[in-house]
């Protein structure tokens, strides 16, 4: 598999995700009860797996194509901004989540705004990068070329703190599957 076709299997995992935060978010608009568990365990799927992982593979191309002077560095630059958008704004809805859970104040709205953004701007970042970024770096890199850059991405990811952040993912997504398993 390609390090753009690993991204995009990605792209459909974190969408995945992102329709079980939307229901939940709704539920709770709509004032009713969210589960407050699975929103929890998708407050720490957001926090961790798309800056741990996701978007390190993503730097990797980012950076093969800027090395070689494609015409887009603006665009790139502005991918890499929204990354940085969207770490803060999980960062911020997860201490929100945090504040709510120990009962110190209930920051519910702020934090339904700041989710409802984080969704917005993820569905919108990934449709981008599917329709210009992939595209762009598919036609910029050779298959050699993607290659290297795939092995250059795995062999960074393998290190100490990866594995931790591998295996504290796996913990995540198994509270996450246990829970829909128990809803059907
Ligand atoms: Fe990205
Ligand atoms: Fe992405």
């Amino acid at each position: 598999m390609t390090l753009i076709d690993a991204i995009k299997d990605e792209h459909d995992r974190l969408r995945s995700r992102l329709v079980l935060l939307k229901q939940e978010i709704d539920v709770w608009t709509r004032n009713g009860e969210p589960d407050y568990d699975l929103l929890h365990l998708l407050a720490q799927y957001f926090m961790r797996f798309p800056d741990e992982i996701h978007h390190k593979k993503e730097d990797h191309i980012y950076d093969a194509l800027m090395d070689k002077g494609v015409l887009e560095t603006e665009y790139l630059l502005r991918l890499k901004s929204e990354h940085e958008q969207m770490g803060l704004l999980t960062t911020q809805f997860s201490e929100h989540f945090d504040d709510l859970l120990a009962h110190h104040v209930s920051p519910k709205w702020t934090m339904i705004d700041k989710v409802k953004k984080f969704i917005v701007m993820q569905e919108l970042h990934m449709a981008d990068e599917e329709s210009q970024f992939l595209p762009l770096a598919r036609k910029e890199l050779s298959v050699d070329r993607l290659n290297e850059i795939g092995a250059a991405a795995r062999k960074a990811l393998i290190n100490d703190a990866a594995r931790e952040s591998f295996q504290e993912l796996a913990t995540i997504d198994s509270g996450i599957e246990s829970h829909l398993a128990k809803k059907k």
